[in-house]
């Protein structure tokens, strides 16, 4: 069972509440543990809509990530401005989103882009782009590995499709993407079972493309749960594609005993009322965590069996045993279910180290928009 607790902080009654609190330490420390349990920095593609935050593409750029996943043109322009030097937007680019891409490339010529596609008559419009902006841009095929949400089942037409990027004049083939969020059974074993065809499908598909005398550079896949289904994978050109496990939170966190990261972000939160004899609200509403997924909302350390009854936009209202033991104006910590969404509702974190207070990062990707 994971330890949920977070290190000593002075000063907490002086923080303003709702707000984030990112564990510094940990951050490093969480990254570091990727990389081990990876078998390399470069082996890792980690995916940035966890944080969206300058400061930890740096902490990874120093820690040997030189690879990064984006799921919005904002993230990219800020991984890409604190100088992240590789960048694959693991999400398919269509109609504006074209023009967004190509000023990237333009404005950021230190770092080299990527971007997915699935489909052949997207493949041919972006070709169509890249040619009227004179640039090349490298795709990558995403595919289906069982998750059914974007990408081609690994058969005839997404052997067409790559064919089609890789004879491209203005496209290079950059390899393929598989993001299997579908692989979530709590235990390790039955989530390798679950992975496994997606792998069996990956490899062959590659082999197959391979044999047809079509290069494929990279291939880019998983998420959390399945970070340590593929980290046995020793094909060099395998990158894995942890989000999450930056920060964590206590819905990955109470689920996987193999996945040992403890909870690098915490939100801070105070009783604002004690409406009943039996409830608390707290100033945690969905304007300060995550909504989904569905009940609980976070889990507040000090009561972790508390029953969300209740979430509006600024409260969130909790059913415990012993109200009493906290007074309108306690502080308590909380982590939250699903640290992504969490981190995309504020617009800075504090930052504590060495059991003090010692700034405030920028979520500086939560918009849609940066300046391209
Ligand atoms: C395409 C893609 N890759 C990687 C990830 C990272 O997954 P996780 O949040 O489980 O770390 C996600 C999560 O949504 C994703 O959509």
């Amino acid at each position: 069972m994971m330890d949920f607790s977070p290190p000593a902080l002075d000063g907490i009654d002086g923080l303003i509440s709702p707000s984030l609190v990112i564990f510094r330490d940990r951050v490093a420390a969480n990254i570091q543990r990727m990389i081990s349990m990876a078998g390399g920095a470069d082996r890792l593609r980690p995916h940035v809509k966890t944080h969206k935050m300058a400061e930890v593409i740096r902490m990874c750029e120093s820690a040997g990530i030189h690879k990064h996943k984006c799921a919005t043109i904002a993230e990219a322009e800020m991984t890409a401005s604190a100088g992240g030097r590789d960048i694959l937007m693991s999400y398919p680019i269509v109609g504006p989103n074209v023009w967004r891409f190509l000023k990237l490339q333009q404005f950021f010529g230190a770092t080299q882009f990527a971007a997915l596609a699935d489909d052949l008559d997207t493949v041919a419009f972006i070709d169509e782009a890249a040619r009227r902006h004179h640039q090349k841009i490298r795709l990558y095929l995403d595919l289906d590995l069982g998750m059914n949400r974007t990408g081609v089942l690994p058969g005839d037409k997404a052997f067409e499709v790559y064919k089609l990027i890789a004879s491209s004049p203005n496209l290079i083939a950059s390899g393929l993407h598989g993001y299997d969020g579908h692989v979530r059974d709590a235990n390790l074993s039955d989530r390798k079972s679950t992975a496994r065809p997606g792998q069996e499908a990956l490899f062959a598909f590659r082999d197959r493309l391979i044999g047809a005398g079509l290069p494929v550079p990279s291939l880019v896949v998983g998420g959390s749960p399945s970070f340590p289904t593929h980290t046995g994978l020793t094909d060099p050109t395998i990158e894995l594609s942890p989000g999450t496990l930056v920060f964590n939170d206590s819905g990955y966190g109470s689920r996987y005993d193999d996945l040992p990261f403890p909870p690098a972000v915490y939100l801070l939160t105070r009783v604002i009322s004690r409406p009943g004899h039996d409830r608390l609200c707290l100033d945690l509403g969905h304007k300060a965590v995550a909504a989904d997924p569905a009940p609980p909302k976070a889990r507040i350390l000090a009561m972790p069996d508390a029953e969300p009854l209740g979430h509006s936009e600024e409260h969130l209202v909790i059913q415990c045993p012993n109200p009493e033991e906290y007074p309108v104006g306690t502080a308590l910590w909380a982590v939250p279910s699903h640290i992504c969404p969490t981190v995309a509702l504020h617009n800075w974190a504090y930052v504590a180290e060495g059991g003090k207070i010692v700034g405030r990062w920028d979520v500086t990707a939560r918009g849609r928009v940066i300046s391209i």
